[in-house]
């Protein structure tokens, strides 16, 4: 029997935190960009989102930081932010 697959494995980018970040749309057009680890920094992804949608997200290797563009709510760890004017 292959061994069962366990839910929420990172393939692509091997470690993902175990923390999530929510990033919530409050207009159209929301862009939330992702910045690469490392010594040279690199928007490697670009999503975007319209008015009320929402992605939840983890830093990986690959990922060091991200940029929202735009009016949304961010939610992580560390509190609730929001971003856009
Ligand atoms: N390449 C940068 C790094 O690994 C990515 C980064 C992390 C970054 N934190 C940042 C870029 C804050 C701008 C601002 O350190």
């Amino acid at each position: 029997m292959a061994t069962e697959k366990v839910v929420g494995t990172v393939t692509e980018d091997e470690e993902a935190s175990s923390r999530y970040i929510v990033v919530k749309a409050l207009e159209d057009g929301v862009v939330i960009m992702g910045l690469t680890r490392g010594k040279d920094t690199r928007s490697h992804h670009s999503e975007r989102l319209d008015a009320g949608e929402v992605l939840v997200a983890q830093f990986t290797q690959l990922t060091a930081a991200i940029k929202v563009r735009g009016k949304a709510e961010i939610m992580t760890d560390v509190g609730k932010v929001s971003s856009g004017l």
